[in-house]
């Protein structure tokens, strides 16, 4: 079995070499959340981008996702997702029942780990959300695997 950082190098790899030289957003999407689905399974409930709209600059609409139905759109400081949004920096929360203005799509929903897309220009493009049905379901070992994810997924 191997371990977590060593499932996230791999994962890493797989959707590096299948998005190298993809130039559509919404595939590099689409594909990081299968693959990050696959590797993790029932783990991750809920795998998908919240995209910085370019019509609403100060909004997230939704993008590629795996999981149930999740909320369409979410303003910047709003929920987790609006919290990394604002401040560019990863969220991990252990109880988002306790997250001041959390946004719930889905009630089954309790932790949740969000981190930042930047583009080339490091300006943000998207949210990565992954919510647990357990507590406290992420840690450190989830943000920097899904950090080294998020930091190539438009850049490499
Ligand atoms: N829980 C998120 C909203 C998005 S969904 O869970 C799919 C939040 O508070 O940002």
């Amino acid at each position: 079995m191997p371990s977590k950082a060593e499932q996230y190098e791999e994962v890493r790899k797989q959707i590096r070499s299948v998005v190298t030289g993809e130039t559509s957003e919404t595939a590099r999407y689409a594909t990081a959340a299968c693959l990050l689905r696959e590797m993790f399974g029932e783990r991750f409930f809920w795998t998908g981008f919240y995209i910085v709209d370019p019509a609403k600059p100060r909004e997230l609409v939704v993008g590629p996702y795996q999981g149930t139905m999740g909320c369409l759109r979410i303003p910047f400081g709003k929920g987790v997702c609006g919290a990394a949004a604002e401040t560019g920096e990863t969220q991990l929360v252990e109880d988002v029942h306790a997250f001041p203005g959390h946004i719930a799509c889905d009630s089954r929903s309790i932790s949740e780990i969000v981190v930042p897309v930047k583009g080339r220009d490091g300006q943000l493009a998207a949210v990565l959300d992954i919510d647990s049905t357990k507590f406290g379901a992420f840690d450190a070992q989830d943000k920097a695997g899904l950090e080294a994810i998020c930091a190539e997924l438009l850049t490499a």
